[in-house]
């Protein structure tokens, strides 16, 4: 039953743009009013994903909607990523159709009823292309348009993805479909297009609206080296059938930096007179303050640990890591026992270190933040339900 008179609230949204926001503070108010003019009659509603942007973008965001914009803000607290806060922002929409923006005016908003148009015309999915006729990456750097066409081509070739601007983050489509292919996205990296294509439970018809990328006036972008390795490594996750995923892989390269580092340290506490016990305990510990510094900025930055997390997240690590050592020695030596193949033995068991290794650790270690936001979520719950149970006794009396 729909609600009556004062309860009522114009909340019925066709169209719920969702832009991830990372320091964008100068750039929401401008988004708003350019929606405004672009969009006409069409219901909208902004949707800002923050991630407790430094520069308080939520602040903007929430003195928009509380001037009467239909804008609304999820601000995310400890963790960071273009992809997930797409994610969550589509999750927070009831409206029939998604629209995938940049906060940061970069995406020309003219295109979305064009992008709209196609929906309704028939199309799933239909991306705003700087790669199609009339589109353009507008004044990129060399540097910038190449990387941008090897990752356009490489996504060609490893998905067949029939889309002319597979990089694209501006793009529109059905909630409906979103939802069926939420549990599917791998939810990392800035690919969300990608994703949801990949994660599509049919063939997709998608359309093409061509656009041209403005250069950013305000803020700075996001997308570093970090990002494209990420990227990289999400076709590797694809290619091996989802067997090699982005985040193993990062911890394996950072374990064979630890690696390198461990033998280096070996050598230099030998050289300065050390018996060979001591100086592999020092190896030791560095590899470990090596592999735990590397993860905690690279492979989960989107979790990092700070300040006493940070200490206790080490303590755990170096625990999980000697673990893993056991797991090592023990899988080397059935495998040596069997098959009296060292080489053989001593990747078997530097591989079951590593899957341990990276397996617990990602859960004990940087599943922490997660595991103390439920932590909170059920304090919070249970307060709730003891006030409810109060106010209905004081009701009662
Ligand atoms: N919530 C959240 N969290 N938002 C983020 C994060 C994050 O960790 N990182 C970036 N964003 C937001 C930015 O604030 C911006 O609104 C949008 O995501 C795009 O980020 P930029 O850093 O501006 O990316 P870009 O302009 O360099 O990259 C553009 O081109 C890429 C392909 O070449 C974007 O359109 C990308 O989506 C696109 O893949
Ligand atoms: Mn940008």
């Amino acid at each position: 039953m729909a609600p009556r008179g004062a309860r009522r609230l114009e909340t019925r949204k066709s169209v719920s743009i969702i832009a991830p926001a990372y320091n964008e503070r100068e750039n929401i108010w401008p988004l708003v009013t350019a929606l405004d003019r672009a969009l006409g009659d069409i219901a909208w509603e902004l949707i800002v994903v923050d991630d407790d942007s430094p520069d308080r973008t939520h602040e903007v965001a929430d003195a928009c909607a509380r001037e009467g914009w239909p804008v609304r803000c999820i601000r995310r607290l400890g963790r960071r990523g273009l992809s997930s806060a797409v994610v969550e922002g589509a999750l927070a929409s009831s409206a029939d159709y998604l629209v995938v923006m940049d906060a940061d005016l970069q995406h020309d908003e003219g295109a979305i009823p064009a992008l709209l148009a196609a929906l309704a015309g028939g199309a799933d999915l239909a991306v705003a292309s700087r790669h199609s006729p009339g589109g353009s990456v507008g004044d990129w750097n060399a540097r910038r348009a190449g990387m941008s066409a090897v990752a356009t081509r490489l996504c060609t070739a490893m998905l067949g993805a029939r889309v002319s601007d597979p990089m694209s983050g501006f793009f529109a489509l059905r909630r409906s479909l979103f939802l069926d292919c939420v549990y599917g996205l791998s939810q990392q990296g800035f690919k969300i297009l990608l994703d949801i294509v990949a994660a599509a439970p049919r063939e997709l018809k998608i359309a093409d609206v061509p656009y041209v990328f403005r250069s950013r006036e305000q803020g700075e972008s996001k997308l570093d080296t970090l990002v494209v390795v990420e990227f990289l490594l999400m076709m590797v996750e694809k290619a091996s059938a989802g067997l090699l995923g982005p985040r193993l892989m990062m911890f394996l390269g950072v374990g064979c930096c630890g690696l390198v580092w461990h033998l280096a340290v070996l050598r230099a506490v030998q050289a300065l007179g050390a018996n060979f016990l001591p100086a592999q305990i020092a190896a030791t510990l560095a590899a470990m303050t090596l592999n735990f510094a590397m993860n905690n900025r690279l492979t989960y930055r989107a979790e990092r640990l700070k300040g006493a997390p940070l200490l206790y997240g080490y303590v755990v690590f170096c625990a999980v890591c000697s673990l893993g050592a056991i797991a090592n020695v023990s899988v080397a030596s059935m495998v040596m026992s069997r098959d009296q193949n060292w080489p053989l033995a001593g990747l078997a068991g530097a591989a079951m270190s590593a899957v341990f290794n990276f397996e617990v650790a990602s859960r004990l270690v940087w599943g922490l933040g997660q595991r103390r936001a439920r932590a909170v979520r059920r304090r919070q719950a249970t307060a709730m339900m003891s006030a409810r149970a109060r106010a209905t006794t004081l009701r009662a009396c």
